[in-house]
């Protein structure tokens, strides 16, 4: 992809808050045209407000990726209206936190799987054949970092972001050849409204001294994978060391993942650098 978004079109769903939002304005930023997806109309509206205040065209589209017919309409406006997409940034998704002895588990997993997983193919399915009639574009599937190594009380979640990741690394694959490019992103912890219902101890272990990410961190990954072309990307670059110790063996994986569970550790593996998450979020109630 052309370094230059410049009235590209960039698709975002999950643009109402977030990560998606941010995603929605650093492409603003960069001169894109905007098409923006999510269920909540209202915020919706107030981030095609923000985008036009930084001079972007825009085009927001009140949708439930989980419905096929809400997406084709989806797809159907932004052609109508723009004649192209060329980004398309798979992000709505949801999470729970609980451990797999809940009775809520199944239900978790299953719902996050429609959200997260479902919605992610059926937009998808509805863009590809664009790009693919263009001859070139480029599709960013958000995953995370527990789509490639679990946390406790996370399996839910970590079980979705894994098929995320597997989709993604098929995807990539299936249109090798082309001048169609595929990113996963792979974010630690982000300060977002994602796990806000959850108790502070009822967290993933690690993530209790982890300083959070900001969405704005993950956005400006986001333009800079589509800019090079990356296939992969783990942020913070330390989570690196996670995910090494996991590929050698679940065991080294496992110490590291415990280790992060206390301050001093977590904090040498830069993984703790200020606020936790429910600390971030109790000081921006609206993030
Ligand atoms: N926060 C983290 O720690 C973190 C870390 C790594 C990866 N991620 C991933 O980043 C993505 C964005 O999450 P976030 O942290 O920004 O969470 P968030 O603030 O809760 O935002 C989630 C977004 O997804 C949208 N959404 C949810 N279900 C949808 C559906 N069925 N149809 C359309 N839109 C839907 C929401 O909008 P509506 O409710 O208006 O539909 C919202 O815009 C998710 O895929 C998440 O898995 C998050």
């Amino acid at each position: 992809m052309n370094a230059d978004f410049t009235h590209k079109v960039v698709l975002v769903t999950g643009a109402s808050r977030g990560i998606g939002r941010a995603v929605a304005l650093a492409f603003a930023r960069e001169g894109a045209t905007l098409v923006l997806a999510a269920r909540s109309a209202d915020r919706l509206a107030q981030v095609e407000s923000e985008a036009r205040d930084l001079g972007s065209e825009v085009l927001s589209v009140p949708t439930d990726v989980t419905s096929r017919d809400a997406v084709a309409a989806l797809v159907d406006a932004a052609m109508d209206r723009f004649g192209r997409i060329d980004v398309l940034v798979n992000n709505a998704g949801i999470g729970k936190v609980g451990a797999i002895e809940s009775a809520a588990f199944e239900d978790d997993v299953r719902q996050t799987l429609q959200a997260s997983l479902f919605g992610m193919i059926n937009v998808t399915q509805r863009v590809l054949p664009v790009l693919r009639r263009q001859g070139s574009g480029a599709i960013v599937n958000m995953s995370s970092v527990m789509g490639r190594k679990a946390f406790s009380r996370f399996g839910s979640y970590a079980i979705v972001m894994h098929a995320v990741s597997a989709f993604s690394d098929s995807l990539r694959q299936e249109v090798a050849g082309g001048d169609i490019q595929v990113s996963v992103i792979h974010p630690a912890l982000t300060a977002t409204d994602l796990l806000k219902e959850a108790e502070e101890a009822e967290m993933p272990p690690p993530f209790r001294h982890m300083t959070p990410l900001s969405s704005e961190d993950v956005a400006r990954a986001v333009v800079v994978a589509v800019r090079r072309r990356r296939r992969r990307v783990v942020l913070p670059r330390t989570a690196n060391m996670l995910l090494l110790g996991e590929a050698l063996s679940p065991r080294v994986g496992d110490v590291i993942a415990t280790a992060l569970t206390r301050r001093p550790i977590a904090r040498v593996l830069g993984m703790s650098r200020g606020k936790t998450y429910h600390e971030t979020i109790a000081s921006h109630p609206s993030l």
